[in-house]
């Protein structure tokens, strides 16, 4: 069986571009052949959900130029690809704080969930302007808020509250998680989610990365054993944890 939610963090676009004598913003764009290949080939196989951290609440620190070409390609992404992705029975969402994004973004944001709403093929979430600090600082402020607006109270506060304040609420955790480029870290990517995912880490850069190496890191997510802390998996078990 497919895992069910499977999410990416897309790294090793600028070293790919540096290796090449290129500026790194030709490796945003090469990524960007990758994003599109993966989609249509998780589509294709029925992943029902597929993750992809395409800017985190940190890459605000890189140079100007380089934030602009990643604003440039999320829009370009968007007028390019929805018509296509909405014919294909993929759903767009997307998380991140909207709060910080130029208008503009954020009426493509809108628009491209809006367009894709009754599709139900894979579910295609977008990590824009996303980090996971972030986003449990903002669900913990709606918490507050509603403890003194009197909807809630303190002691209603359990772990499938928080969970249903995250952006990602209406989101299964990830089964597994995949980063390219040889880096082991999550750099801010769905700490909460990911207490019980498994993990794959690809030495090649994104825009190497191929439906052969997705494939892999399937085969090899079907050979692990999940326990969720107990001492064999069992549907039961899992589904006792979500
Ligand atoms: C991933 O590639 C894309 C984004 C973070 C937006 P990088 O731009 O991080 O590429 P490296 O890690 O510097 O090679
Ligand atoms: C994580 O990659 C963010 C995205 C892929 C969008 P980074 O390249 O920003 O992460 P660090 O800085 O290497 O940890
Ligand atoms: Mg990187």
């Amino acid at each position: 069986m497919l895992p069910c939610h499977i999410a990416i963090i897309m790294d090793g676009n600028g070293r790919w571009a540096c290796a090449r004598k290129l500026p790194r913003v030709a490796g945003h764009r090469a990524g960007m052949e990758t994003l599109r290949t993966i989609v249509h080939h998780a589509a294709s196989i029925g992943l029902k959900w597929l993750t992809l951290y395409a800017f985190s609440s940190e890459n605000w620190a890189r140079p100007v130029d380089e934030v602009q070409c990643l604003l440039s390609l999320l829009k370009l992404f968007i007028h390019d690809d929805l018509f296509e992705l909405r014919e294909n029975n993929v759903r767009v969402h997307v998380i991140g704080k909207r709060s910080d994004l130029a208008k503009d973004i954020v009426v493509l944001l809108e628009k491209a969930e809006k367009l894709t709403t009754e599709n139900t093929g894979l579910n295609l979430v977008v990590a824009f302007n996303y980090g996971s600090r972030d986003e449990i600082v903002r669900a913990v402020r709606k918490i507050a808020a509603d403890i003194t607006a009197g909807k809630i109270r303190g002691n209603d506060i359990t772990n499938n509250l928080l969970t249903s304040y995250l952006d990602t609420a209406h989101i299964p955790d990830p089964d597994l998680i995949i980063r390219t480029s040889g880096e082991m870290r999550l750099s801010n990517f769905l700490l909460w989610q990911a207490a019980y995912s498994e993990f794959s880490f690809v030495p090649c850069c994104w825009p190497d990365f191929s439906v052969v190496d997705f494939e892999a890191a399937i085969a090899n997510f079907y050979a692990r054993e999940r326990r969720f802390g107990n001492l064999k998996y069992t549907d039961d078990i899992r589904g006792s944890l979500l």
